[in-house]
């Protein structure tokens, strides 16, 4: 058990964690502002501001949903707004929250179709071609960047594919949006979903999405869509920028200015941090011996998942790197724990910080 807390007066070391990641302080001062209601112009002016940023974040003229919940909420969300249950999902998996999808869908008395590649394999165009070859579908469900493994799928390739075959297309952009580029009009995308506390430096609280016009006639013909998740629901407040429910107006203030200022900055110049960010790690793991866990044409530009072919203690590595500063952590789950471990440059993190928790790795690595 790690010996260093937590220290809520501020904390003193850095999160290379896969979400949630380091809120930079500008961020956690707009969490800390006074708040109007949530029927006020106030906030209908940031629910405004973020409809608009969103769409010229994601290229899309798509209807933008704030949700009052995390990222796993819109996963569920999307199965019960767009499968009826005499229909059958195609649920594309190639890591953790890929098979969570499919079960998802089980658990809301759905009937779905997994294709899983092995764990470290991305879903290739061809894969997709092939098995849309085979069977119709009405909704397919894919992720973009598998946190588990490290793997970001080509959806500029797998979505027009998707498209053409006439199913709606569903994408998990969780630990992706922000800090990858998604043209989600171009690619044919009807669902982009993401939570804050990943690329955008939120603390966690709200998740948003994207929706196609399409993905709404849908839902006016799936029964039983429930009330929190309804996409009808939320889209008809969210016309006039307000919210069915009472939404936690803290991190929608924060998402309104980290949009402003990611737009105002040019998205390219995030992105590019992230790739450059994702890459020095990368170089970091071959130069000290260890191998990428993602395949080749397939890496993360947001998190990078190292195989412990050195065969490490994982779990003291990641210990050890907490007592000296930086959080990192183990593989995902029973299968990569012990057998991977994950560095994530997401958010707000720069460079200069990246190296310094990559110096700090490699004296810990030769202390283990
Ligand atoms: C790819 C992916 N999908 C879904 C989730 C679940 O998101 P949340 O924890 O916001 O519900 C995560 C969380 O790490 C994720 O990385």
């Amino acid at each position: 058990m790690p010996t260093k807390q937590f220290n809520p007066d501020g904390i003193d070391f850095k999160l290379f964690t896969p979400g949630p990641v380091e809120s930079p302080d500008w961020i956690l001062k707009e969490l800390g502002k006074a708040n109007d209601t949530h029927r006020s112009l106030a906030y209908r002016e940031m629910h405004g501001s973020i409809r608009t940023n969103l769409q010229k974040l994601l290229s899309t003229k798509n209807e933008i949903l704030i949700f009052a919940n995390s990222g796993t909420g819109i996963l569920e969300a999307c199965v019960r707004n767009l499968l009826k249950d005499d229909e059958t999902g195609l649920f594309f998996t190639c890591g953790a929250f890929g098979d969570r999808w499919a079960s998802i869908a089980k658990l809301n008395g759905k009937k779905s179709d997994v294709v899983s590649v092995d764990w470290g394999k991305g879903i290739s165009p061809e894969l997709v071609k092939t098995t849309l070859s085979k069977k119709k579908y009405p909704v397919v469900f894919i992720t973009f960047n598998e946190t588990s493994t490290g793997i970001l799928n080509p959806l500029d390739k797998i979505g027009p594919i998707i498209k053409e075959s006439g199913a709606l297309l569903c994408v998990d952009c969780v630990s992706g949006m922000g800090g990858t580029r998604l043209n989600v009009d171009e690619w044919g995308i009807d669902v982009a979903l993401a939570s804050v506390q990943k690329c955008f430096g939120i603390p966690p609280g709200i998740a948003i999405c994207s929706i196609s016009d399409r993905a709404f006639e849908k839902a006016k013909t799936v029964e039983n869509r429930g009330f929190y998740f309804d996409f009808l629901k939320l889209k008809k407040k969210g016309e006039s920028d307000e919210h069915p429910i009472t939404p936690p107006i803290p991190q929608i203030r924060a998402l309104k200015t980290v949009l402003e200022r990611i737009i105002a900055e040019d998205p390219e110049n995030f992105y590019k941090g992230h790739t450059e960010r994702s890459q020095m790690i990368r170089d970091w793991a071959i130069e000290n011996g260890f191998e990428i866990f993602s395949e080749e044409g397939y890496h993360s530009q947001t998190v990078v998942t190292i195989t412990n072919n050195k065969n490490i203690d994982v779990a003291k590595f990641v210990n050890d790197m907490f007592e000296s500063g930086y959080k990192i952590v183990n593989g995902y789950g029973k299968a990569l724990k012990g057998k991977t471990f994950r560095m994530a440059p997401m958010g707000w993190i720069t460079k200069e910080e990246t190296q310094k928790m990559l110096d700090v790795a490699t004296v810990v690595l030769k202390n283990l």
